[in-house]
């Protein structure tokens, strides 16, 4: 498959239609995802990207029926994650004196991943290469998201090829953004933005302020995953804007797993307590372990307030809810609100464990916690459902 996007200027990469799973095990991708390269031809051609090591040869074959290798003039790799160099070397096997552009660290990146001493050119924000009438204006974009990332505009055709930023993992024939579902597109975007980039936050609004201060006329964002935005490119930069000011909606999740279901019940009598005080707010219940775990993040990302939930077990927690205090630090939310809650038999520590690695993931606290011995019976039930109208009327 290939498409053009605007007169000299063609889609060149894969879709991936069968990605269930990113970044190892890291990232799921419910509706697959696409690796976008890009064409770009004026008096001289340029190569934004390749696509991920397993679709290597098919890009290299599909890419010497649409151009003869050796008239690609540039490439300019805007990121080394495999996902976008994975097809370098055998590209560059094809056209091994070919100038390949990537910022300083991209230099590092890509030596590192691929021992190879490609004829590699470092370009820094403002530097500009020619095409002919139009020229790439190169932009870094440090950690959105790695040290080496970035980005180019074309100017004539005014095009934003922002490599990760503003992407989804999106499999669709359609890959222009008024051509899809928009709930999945925000969907995708919202889990990406969530995933990938909470943590960048203040580097992303300060890029985006950056990029849009320059006053240039934007017609396409191209990412490197998902659909092309060219129906009112600039709204995705605005939803990023909105992400990376510690977003939240009214919305309260309560993540727990549970061995009995003592902390279940908990969970769903803590969720009453919280309706009865507030019927505003979005109350939602997740079981960690039945649930998947980015789809859950996603949700904390979305929420002004979380529990968690454990029971107390071998004096620890249940290991799916470790899974998510690990991404849950790593991703740095900010502007959230927190409780612990749990169930045990004998000792008890998980609400205090809860306790202490969100407030070192930098939410903050709402009391010690609420915790239960054997399985709730009607008092402690009733205790529940207090502690749910308490945690409201604070958060
Ligand atoms: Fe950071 Fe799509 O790779």
């Amino acid at each position: 498959m290939k498409f053009e996007i605007t007169p000299g200027v063609n889609w060149v990469g894969k879709i991936d239609w069968e990605l269930r799973k990113f970044h190892g095990e890291e990232y799921s991708t419910h509706r697959g995802s696409s690796y976008n390269a890009y064409l770009v031809r004026d008096e001289k051609t340029a190569l934004i990207d390749t696509v991920w090591s397993p679709f290597a040869k098919e890009f290299v074959d599909n890419l010497a029926r649409e151009i003869d290798l050796n008239k690609i003039d540039y490439v300019i790799a805007n990121h080394a994650e495999m996902d976008h160099s994975g097809a370098l070397p055998l590209l560059m096997h094809r056209i091994p004196d070919k100038p390949v552009y990537c910022t300083a660290n991209g230099l590092k990146s890509l030596k590192g991943h691929y021992h190879k001493d490609w004829n590699f050119q470092v370009v820094k924000t403002g530097d500009k290469l020619s095409l002919g009438k139009k020229e790439l204006i190169f932009v870094e974009a440090m950690m959105l998201h790695w040290p080496d990332s970035m980005m180019e505009y074309l100017t004539g055709d005014a095009i934003l090829f922002s490599n990760d930023a503003f992407g989804q993992h999106i499999a669709s024939e359609h890959m222009f953004n008024d051509l899809v579902d928009p709930s999945e597109l925000f969907e995708e975007a919202t889990k990406y933005y969530a995933n990938i980039l909470t943590p960048f936050s203040p580097l992303v609004t300060k890029k985006i302020n950056e990029v849009v201060g320059l006053n240039l006329p934007v017609k396409f964002i191209c990412p490197s995953h998902g659909v092309i935005w060219r129906d009112n490119p600039l709204q995705i930069a605005q939803k990023y804007l909105q992400w990376a000011a510690d977003y939240q909606e009214n919305q309260i999740s309560i993540i727990y797993d549970t061995m009995w279901d003592g902390t279940r019940r908990l969970a769903e009598q803590i969720a009453h307590g919280i309706k009865q005080a507030d019927d505003k707010v979005t109350v939602k219940l997740f079981n960690i372990s039945r649930r998947d775990i980015n789809d859950v993040v996603t949700e904390v990302f979305k929420s002004k307030a979380i529990l968690l939930g454990s029971p107390t077990i071998n004096k620890g927690i249940l290991n799916a809810m470790s899974a998510l205090i690990e991404m849950i630090t790593g991703l740095k939310f900010k502007n959230k609100k927190a409780a612990a809650f749990g169930c045990y038999g004998w000792s008890g520590e998980s609400v205090k464990i809860l306790n202490d690695h969100l407030s070192k993931a930098g939410f903050e606290m709402i009391g010690d916690g609420f915790k239960a011995m054997w399985q709730p019976g009607d008092e402690a039930l009733a205790q529940a459902l207090a502690f749910g109208k308490d945690f409201a009327g604070k958060v």
